[in-house]
């Protein structure tokens, strides 16, 4: 029987379908960003106003029927109080209606949790980066199980100071692609680069890159920002690859589409015997399968729901693992 899942937390209304582990839909509707970033009241109401239809398109292209839905999952957080509110009403009103199950997902979890399975891993250490997160994750061991977090940013997500640097460049902002080309045979200008153990900075980063546009070619200041950010990632990964033992390694999350990212971390994984593994572009962008998935393995471990509501600083860390 499937489970629906939807997502909200940032500028995509996604919707997916699951039955039995197999992603039978995977529907969106994005809002544009354009060049004045995200007014959280503006992405919420464009969601209230596409969240049926997508949803029925997503029915429509599983090809289940509505009444067949075993459970309806939702992005609980982190993300976007509105938007999240938004996924949160939709879900529960056709769970309620269908008489069904109303499961709560951890957003960053369910990134990884989707990869994870694409990429047919059993616990593999996950360097999840998009907009509003950049963390170190992998599955504890003791019990209760919890995803623990090794490293993270300590200020602003790779993904969003990609995206305000983009602006400033007059560029598109999305998560770093038209950084990456622009920066296509750039020369290296000298940047802060910011790791203390396995956390990591880039708010420094990103004033100096700004502060150098007019002085430099961008292409010179986008590729040494790129450079630099994934080299510190690289690095921060590298270290929580050799603390945990882990032999498989993936990334995921909206930087995770970025093919220099995902060239730095394979050569690193190779260097140390590790496997790596990345999921397709529409699976490391918010998505509603995702949500569906992790939705359905809470649903048949049969240990209970978790609270519902919404939380927009959910953490990985703050999940226990039922599945
Ligand atoms: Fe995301």
């Amino acid at each position: 029987m499937p489970v629906l899942g939807i997502e909200s937390s940032a500028h995509t209304f996604g919707v997916g379908v699951v039955d039995n582990g197999k992603i039978i839909a995977n529907e969106k509707s994005m809002y544009s960003i354009g060049t004045g970033g995200m007014v959280p009241g503006a992405v919420a109401e464009f969601h209230a106003s596409n969240a049926r239809s997508t949803i029925s398109s997503a029915l429509a292209s599983s090809g289940a029927s509505i009444k067949e839905l075993e459970a309806v999952g939702y992005t609980r957080g982190p993300g976007l109080g509105p938007c999240l509110r938004v996924g949160l009403l939709a879900a529960s009103t056709l769970a309620a209606r269908l008489g069904v199950p109303l499961i709560p997902v951890n957003h960053g979890v369910a990134h990884i949790e989707v990869a994870k399975h694409v990429c047919r891993m059993r616990d593999p250490l996950a360097l999840y980066v998009s907009g509003g997160n950049s963390q170190i994750v992998a599955l504890s061991s003791s019990r209760p199980r919890r995803y623990t977090v090794y490293g993270e940013t300590l200020d602003i997500g790779v993904g969003n100071m990609l995206d305000v640097f983009a602006r400033s460049a007059r560029l598109e902002p999305a998560w770093g692609s038209s950084v990456a080309k622009v920066a296509r045979g750039g020369s290296y200008v000298e940047m802060p680069y910011t790791v203390k153990g396995m956390d990591f900075a880039f708010a420094g980063l990103l004033t100096k890159a700004t502060s150098l546009l007019g002085g430099h070619s961008t292409k010179d200041v986008a590729y040494s920002l790129q450079e630099t950010a994934f080299s510190m990632l690289c690095e921060a990964t590298e270290r929580a690859m050799l603390l945990t033992g882990r032999r498989e390694l993936l990334t995921c999350g909206g930087v995770a589409q970025s093919s220099r990212l995902r060239e730095m971390l394979g050569s690193m994984a190779a260097s140390h015997h590790a496997r790596f593994g990345v999921a397709d572009n529409a699976l490391n962008a918010d998505n509603g399968a995702m949500i569906a998935l992790v939705a359905e393995k809470i649903m048949r471990s049969g240990s209970g729901y978790g609270r519902t509501g919404i939380n927009q600083r959910d953490r990985p860390d703050s999940v226990i693992v039922t599945w």
